[in-house]
């Protein structure tokens, strides 16, 4: 049995969200407790952020890079919650180390026919990864979502038709994002501008820690 919450954010393909959210989810954990946010991207877009980031208010969030080889324990020494940011692959060694080692996966997906339909792949992915451990929880987080466009009924068919769960709360398509991560900060240090945003990630993370 793994200790605490280790929230993988994982996927095929990069663009969608994995970075971003990953960020602001450690943020908002590090309001409830200590938070290790480990950044196993090579391209390494959060240690970036880390290095020039507003310290979080809260200070109780720290980002460290992967260990080699990944030991997700160590890293935590603990901290009550774990995030880790994966490379756009699921094939790569690496995220298969983090998936093997954390208690639940977040997989952000767009809004689009062609990314639901390649979620088939995440699928049988993890169906190898349950083998070695078995109790990692997934779910879909549609990201990026459109304020005006209710999801198409098509959309809908195609979700209904995929093997892995889908969080109830979407992610919208929110300048705020972008801005918290120019500026160095998560959208909860956006004030008014990142309200929204934030209670959006509040609800994400009452939904993930509830299971
Ligand atoms: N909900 C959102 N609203 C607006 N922009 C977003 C949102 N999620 C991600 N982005 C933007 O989309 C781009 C890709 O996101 P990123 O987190 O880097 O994806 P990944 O880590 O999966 O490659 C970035 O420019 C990011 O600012
Ligand atoms: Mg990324």
């Amino acid at each position: 049995m793994m200790s605490a919450h280790r929230i993988a954010l994982a996927n095929l393909k990069g663009g969608c969200g994995k970075s971003t959210l990953a960020l602001n989810l450690a943020a908002g954990l590090a309001r409830r407790g200590m938070v290790c946010l480990v950044d196993a991207d090579p391209q390494g877009a959060l240690t970036h952020w880390a290095s020039w980031a507003e310290p979080d208010a809260s200070r109780q969030l720290v980002v460290k890079p992967a260990d080699t080889p990944l030991n997700l324990t160590g890293l935590m020494s603990g901290a009550d919650y774990l995030v880790t940011d994966c490379p756009p692959s699921l094939d790569m060694h690496i995220t298969r180390e983090v998936l093997q080692q954390s208690s639940h996966v977040i997989i952000p997906i767009l809004p689009s026919p062609l990314d639901l339909w390649a979620s088939h792949a995440v699928a049988g992915t993890l169906r190898e990864i349950r083998q070695i451990n078995p109790g990692l929880k997934a779910w879909i987080l549609l990201n990026q979502v459109e304020n005006s466009s209710a999801l198409s009924r098509a959309m809908a068919q195609v979700l209904h038709q995929l093997e892995l769960p889908i969080l109830g709360t979407q992610v919208k398509r929110r300048a705020a994002y972008r801005v918290a991560m120019l500026e160095g900060k998560s959208v909860y240090q956006l004030g008014g501008r990142g309200r929204q945003a934030a209670d959006e990630i509040e609800t994400i993370l009452d939904e993930v820690l509830q299971t």
